[in-house]
């Protein structure tokens, strides 16, 4: 394992622990849907979006109880986003992270609630002052994170998903889409670390633009890898995105071309970090995971 993988294995190790205290315990008279919520968030994940928020935060030696519980909020959202998704409405999947996917394991209304309680679950996570001292920089944190996800982000990324080829089957078109389907929550999980951090304007822009461009090229190998990736490594299934008449990158610009993009993508990545000199080298050195993962 590279040193790189071992770093993001080690974090989301932290994550895991922390969700695992977090998140409400399997008792009482919602056991069901408590089950159901620790089923969609624990076990499994590469936990990308918190790695993020954390090493943006420690370019900057951001207090790491911060990062961690902001990091969590972030992972909840996505968690919530997986588990809907899955469901037979949106890409009707059996298999997330290598097990059945939460609808299959518990029932469909249970994944709906469950994803519901997700979502609000990391707004009250994100507000509580354990999270940050200051009032102001939660409410920073809940905004953020709230536009990230909602009908100008992720939601509206994961509407035109939905719509395939009626946004149209061009470059253009499914850049935007996944700018917010995907790029969105990536974007403000290293935001996090940087305003966590007090980083300042200029930094600030160096990292987005870096989230901005990670963000696109983690999409195009996620589309490269249903494309020609196995469900040995990805955990999920391969080969639908085609057969569902969904644009993504690869059915628009071809697999090779992907790859030119997401090295292009990679290295202006990097660069967007010269200014941190040594200081992002854990950042840096993520663009190259993202970039070659597997799964
Ligand atoms: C999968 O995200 C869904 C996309 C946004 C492409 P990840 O590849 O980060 O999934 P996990 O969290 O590691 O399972
Ligand atoms: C999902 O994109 C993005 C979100 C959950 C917001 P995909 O549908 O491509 O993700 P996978 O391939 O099922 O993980
Ligand atoms: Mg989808
Ligand atoms: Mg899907
Ligand atoms: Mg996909």
């Amino acid at each position: 394992m590279s040193q790189i993988e071992a770093r993001i294995k080690e974090t989301a190790e932290r994550v895991n622990l922390a969700l695992e205290n977090l998140l409400p315990a399997e008792q009482g008279s919602e056991v069901r849907l408590i089950g159901a919520i620790r089923y969609a968030a624990l076990g499994g994940g590469k936990r990308l979006r918190p790695f993020f928020t954390i090493e943006a935060g420690r370019i900057f030696d951001a207090d790491e109880g911060s990062l961690l519980r902001a990091a969590c909020a972030i992972e909840c959202v996505h968690a919530y986003s997986l588990a809907h998704d899955d469901l037979p409405a949106m890409d009707d999947d059996d298999l997330r992270r290598g097990r059945p996917t939460l609808h299959r394991q518990y029932d469909e209304a249970t994944a709906i609630l469950a994803g519901d309680a997700l979502l609000t679950f990391a707004f009250e996570l994100m507000a509580e002052p354990a999270t940050h001292s200051d009032p102001q920089m939660r409410c920073k944190l809940i905004s953020g994170l709230a536009k990230a996800s909602g009908a100008q982000g992720m939601v509206a990324g994961q509407a035109a998903d939905m719509a395939g080829a009626d946004i149209g089957s061009d470059l253009i078109a499914v850049t935007r889409m996944n700018r917010q389907k995907t790029g969105a929550l990536i974007n403000f999980a290293v935001d996090a670390g940087a305003l966590i951090g007090g980083a300042s304007e200029a930094e600030k822009t160096a990292l987005s633009r870096y989230a901005h461009d990670v963000g696109l090229a983690f999409q195009m190998r996620d589309d490269l890898l249903d494309a020609e990736g196995v469900v040995r490594d990805t955990g999920k299934a391969v080969g639908k995105d085609k057969a569902r008449g969904k644009v993504n990158f690869v059915t628009v610009l071809g697999a090779d071309a992907t790859r030119d993009r997401i090295n292009m993508l990679a290295n202006q990545a990097k660069a967007h970090l010269s200014v941190f000199g040594s200081r992002a080298r854990i950042l840096l050195d993520a663009v190259d995971f993202i970039v070659d993962r597997r799964y």
